[in-house]
């Protein structure tokens, strides 16, 4: 899958056109035939062999790298054996997945790339954001209802997938083996083993990855500043942290509904069970509004375990990622996962929700985790948004829009030192967090949200509903990554996905 814009300025006899020839009689497909006389023009025109492409498979993959010399791909050549040419040039993006934070996340990156294309199973929200992309970029981006074909693409450099969270892993790990570089929104994965996969197939690929935990690089760098003061003994032990993150309102109950004209129904289910498309009447205002309050469907699927993870794994996401972060605890995790309190809006049965027609994911809960070296981590739907640091010299408070407490005050008379804030964030704090994925897209090192440090940290968060689902602590091996003694808990650390959906490896 390399950019035809590369190959075209590519000339024999370069090392990597001898590679090419060898893949393209692996893939059956000559990339070296394109019609490059387009490339230099315009993206929009860019000729593509979709259905050829589609055989990039894990294997395929493999046979490829052994025969161009794997090198030569997972290296940063200076003629950017994968990917855009250089630090001048802009980027070809496309976005899977549009609706609510699509849009916010491709409205982020005009400023450092270009979308060839976008694509949406709602032909209405598709149609709205081709639109508004065109208006901002003076361009108008291809439009499709199936993501594979964008993957098909030669002409781009890297994927947004803000799509509901059942669908990330599945496309996010075919987006690699195409290629591309990608960009997933939190929460990365819908079960423990799908962060495995992906770890294993960013570490196969070479590819440069990034999890939409924005609150590492914005937030006006309060989370980083919140990590430095950590770092520099400015609560001196940590002893507690408790992640504030909010509750959610149970459902009525949602009847069967006739699916939404342009709403493609099977493919927004994808690898999740097939199930009757449900919603009532009444509209959800404000952030995210514009679809029905209750439903199955857009932005809702959140308060269900079938596509997601409720509260715990949406804002547990932002939050137990700084608090791990600050403790230093973002290669190892838990001890202990207790459900100290907690209320489920509906029945459960071995750990299944009894009835299909209600939200189903925790309304409240306090969960109690033990951290490596005594630490207290708790997670809670009481009290503010936000995360609090406690330790044997003090106490401070952290969300997106403050930084408080004497620690914080203290900085008056002893300011952390020159760099404190570089140090923790790794260098230059980028310009926002799509800046960071492409920087990282230049030098081939991964960026901010890694997909490790999420996974580790989100593994806390899916436990944690994993122990309220079945109503019971949980002891976990961080080393082995797994439940220690519960057959029937382990059980929930993978799951299967639909037949015809299941990952394209
Ligand atoms: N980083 C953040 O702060 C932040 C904020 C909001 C949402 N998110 C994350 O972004 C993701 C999307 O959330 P949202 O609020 O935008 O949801 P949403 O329901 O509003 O939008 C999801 C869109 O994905 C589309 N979609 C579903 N399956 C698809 C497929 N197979 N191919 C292409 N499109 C598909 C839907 O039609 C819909 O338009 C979630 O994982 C969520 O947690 C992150």
């Amino acid at each position: 899958m390399l950019p035809i814009r590369l190959v075209a300025r590519l000339k024999p006899p370069h090392p990597l056109l001898a590679g090419l020839a060898a893949i393209s009689q692996l893939f059956e497909y000559n990339f070296l035939d394109q019609d490059t006389s387009k490339t230099n023009s315009t993206y929009l025109n860019v000729n593509t062999a979709m259905s050829k492409s589609h055989k990039i498979t894990r294997r395929s993959f493999l046979q490829c790298a052994a025969a161009a010399g794997a090198a030569a791909i997972f290296s940063p050549s200076p003629d950017r054996a994968f990917g855009y040419l250089s630090a001048n040039e802009r980027p070809v993006f496309a976005t899977i997945g549009l609706r609510n934070q699509g849009w916010a996340i491709t409205n982020k990156s005009f400023a450092f790339a270009d979308f060839a294309a976008l694509a949406d199973v709602d032909a209405n929200v598709l149609g709205a954001n081709v639109e508004k992309t065109e208006k901002k970029q003076k361009k108008k981006p291809d439009a499709y209802n199936d993501y594979r074909k964008v993957l098909d693409r030669n002409d781009i450099d890297a994927v947004m997938i803000a799509t509901p969270d059942h669908w990330h892993t599945k496309i996010a790990v075919e987006a690699m083996y195409a290629g591309k570089d990608v960009y997933c929104e939190k929460p990365l994965t819908l079960t423990i083993a799908e962060g495995k996969l992906i770890e294993k197939v960013v570490k196969e690929t070479g590819r440069v990855f990034q999890v939409g935990t924005m609150q590492r690089t914005e937030s006006g760098q309060r989370f980083l500043k919140a990590v430095a003061l950590v770092n520099h003994g400015r609560v001196g032990t940590v002893k507690k942290v408790t992640c504030g993150i909010n509750g959610m309102k149970a459902s009525p109950k949602i009847p069967v509904a006739p699916v939404p004209e342009g709403l493609d129904w099977d493919m927004w289910l994808g690898p999740a069970p097939k199930v009757d498309y449900r919603s009532l009447p009444e509209m959800r205002k404000g952030y995210g509004g514009g679809v029905p309050l209750h439903s199955n469907c857009h932005y809702a699927f959140r308060n269900w375990h079938e596509y997601s993870g409720g509260k715990l794994t949406d804002w547990g996401a932002h939050h137990v990622d700084i608090a791990c972060w600050a403790l230093g605890a973002s290669d190892t995790g838990p001890s202990k996962i207790t459900p100290a309190e907690y209320t489920l809006p509906v029945e459960y049965k071995d750990g299944h929700p009894v009835v299909a027609d209600q939200y189903n994911a925790a309304t409240k809960f306090k969960i109690q985790v033990d951290m490596p070296n005594n630490v207290e981590m708790i997670i809670t739907s009481e009290g503010d948004n936000g995360i609090m640091f406690e330790g044997t010299k003090g106490r401070f408070f952290v969300n997106r829009g403050k930084i408080v407490g004497k620690p914080v005050e203290d900085l008056k008379d002893n300011p952390l030192p020159d760099g404190a804030i570089e140090e923790v964030y790794g260098g230059k704090v980028s310009k926002n967090h799509t800046a960071n994925f492409i920087e990282a897209m230049n030098s081939r090192e991964q960026p901010i949200s890694d997909v490790w440090t999420h996974n580790r940290m989100l593994e806390i968060c899916h436990l944690s509903n994993i122990a309220m689902r079945l109503d019971r602590e949980l002891k976990w091996d961080p080393e082995k990554r797994e439940i220690i003694g519960d057959r029937q808990a382990n059980s929930f650390l993978a799951r299967e996905n639909r037949k015809g959906f299941e990952i394209n490896m």
